[in-house]
C-alpha cells in the first residue's frame, strides 16, 4: 500500500504542502482552527505516517540513542541495557543496540555508523582490547563525534569523556579482604586484560588487600586472560597447581569457569578452593553453590549514563557529573569458608 505524503494531504484538502507540514508538525501557531482540524482529519484518515528517515535528515537529528556493548549475552551488559531502555522510552527516544564481541574494530565501526545515521548521541562500552594502538583510534574517533558520549565502565586512560563506572579499586579490594579475613594467604587472580583501565583498578585493589594484611605478592598467583568462561577454567587449572586455597575471579563469567574445572579435578568449592567473582549476575545465585561475588548495580548504571547523555542532548548538561562512580558491594554466599588446614 502506497505511503501518504504531505502532498496527498495537500491536494485532498486544497492547503499548501508547507502549510500542512507546518500543522503536523505542530507549529502552527497562526493558521486558523479549522485549517488546522482539516488537515489533522484528513492526515489521520489517509493514514498518514511522518518520513522519521527524511526528518532526520532535515533536522540532523533522530531522536534515538546509541549503545555499543561488548557482548550482549553477557547478563551484566544486558542489565545496562535495560536501563538505558526504560529511561531512552521515558524520554521518548528510541535505542539502537549494537554487539561488539568484545572486538574493538567493531567499536571503531559502530561509532562511523552512529555518527552517520544522526543518532543524537551515544553510550559506549568499549571492547577490552590490549592493543594499545587501536584503543587510541577509538579514542580519537569518540573525539571527533559531534553528538555526546557517555563511556559506561571501560573508559580510556588519560581521556575524559562523560562516564559512569563503579569504583573498580573498591571492589577488588573487597573481594581479596573477605578471603584474607577467612584465613587465606595464597590467593590467586584470574583475570582479564590488565592493561585496561578497570581490570587494572581491580588488580590494585587486590595488591592494596594485600599489602593491609602483609601478604606477600607472588605474580605467579596471576592468570591473565580476557573475560569469558574459557579464561576461568584455563586460569583454574594454572592456579590449583600453585597451591592457591581461594580465588578472585574478575567477574562471574571467569567464576563460573573455574568452578567447571574444580569440579572436574574432583576439587569441592569451597572446602578446597574459595572461589570470589565480580558483578553478580543473576544467575549467581541460582548455582548449587551460590557464588560470593562484587555487586555492580548495572541497571541503575543504564538508567544513569542514558539520563547524563539525554541531558547533554537536550542541552542541559551543566546540571551533570562528568563522572558518576557507582559503590560495589560485597555479597557473601556458599562459594567462600575459612580456610581448611589439611591434616
Ligand atoms: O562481566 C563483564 C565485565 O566487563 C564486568 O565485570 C564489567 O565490569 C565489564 O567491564
Amino acid at each position: 500500500m502506497a505511503t501518504t505524503t504531505l502532498k496527498d494531504i495537500a491536494n485532498a484538502t486544497g492547503v499548501s504542502t508547507t502549510t500542512v507540514s507546518i500543522i503536523l508538525n505542530n507549529k502552527a501557531k497562526h493558521i486558523s482552527k479549522d485549517t488546522k482540524e482539516l488537515v489533522l482529519k484528513t492526515a489521520k484518515k489517509m493514514n498518514y505516517r511522518p518520513n522519521m528517515i527524511a526528518r532526520s535528515l532535515v533536522k540532523q537529528s533522530s531522536h534515538s540513542i546509541g549503545l555499543i556493548m561488548p557482548d550482549i549475552v553477557n547478563p551484566f551488559f544486558a542489565e545496562i541495557a535495560k536501563g538505558v531502555y526504560e529511561v531512552a522510552m521515558k524520554n521518548n527516544y528510541t535505542v539502537s543496540i549494537f554487539n561488539t564481541d568484545d572486538n574493538i574494530d567493531k567499536d571503531i565501526e559502530c561509532i562511523d555508523y552512529m555518527i552517520d545515521t544522526f543518532v543524537d548521541g551515544f553510550v559506549s562500552i568499549l571492547a577490552t582490547d590490549s592493543r594499545i594502538e587501536k584503543m587510541d583510534t577509538c579514542a580519537k574517533k569518540l573525539e571527533n563525534c559531534s553528538c555526546p558520549i557517555v563511556l559506561i565502565d571501560r573508559l580510556i586512560d588519560g581521556q575524559d569523556f562523560m562516564s559512569v563506572t563503579t569504583d573498580n579499586k573498591q571492589g577488588g579490594f573487597l573481594a581479596t579482604e573477605h578471603l584474607i579475613k577467612l584465613g587465606h594467604t595464597r590467593i590467586g587472580c584470574v583475570c582479564s586484560q590488565l592493561n585496561t583501565n578497570f581490570s587494572k583498578q581491580r588488580f590494585y585493589g587486590y595488591l592494596e588487600a594485600l599489602q593491609k594484611y602483609n601478604i606477600k605478592f607472588d605474580s605467579e598467583l596471576i592468570y591473565e586472560g580476557d573475560f569469558r568462561f574459557e579464561t576461568g577454567h584455563r586460569g583454574a587449572n594454572v592456579l590449583i597447581k600453585k597451591g592457591v586455597t581461594a580465588i578472585f575471579a574478575f567477574n562471574d563469567m571467569i567464576a563460573y569457569g573455574v568452578y567447571r574445572l574444580l569440579k572436574e579435578q574432583d576439587l569441592k568449592v569451597p572446602k578446597d578452593i574459595s572461589v570470589v567473582g565480580y558483578d553478580d549476575l543473576l544467575y549467581s545465585s541460582m548455582l548449587s553453590i551460590p557464588l560470593t561475588t562484587i555487586n555492580q548495580p548495572a541497571r541503575d548504571i543504564g538508567r544513569k549514563s542514558a539520563e547524563k547523555l539525554i541531558s547533554c542532548i537536550e542541552g542541559k548538561a551543566k546540571d551533570i557529573n562528568t563522572h558518576d562512580i557507582f559503590t560495589p558491594e560485597l555479597v557473601i554466599r556458599e562459594s567462600t569458608s575459612k580456610l581448611c588446614i589439611k591434616p
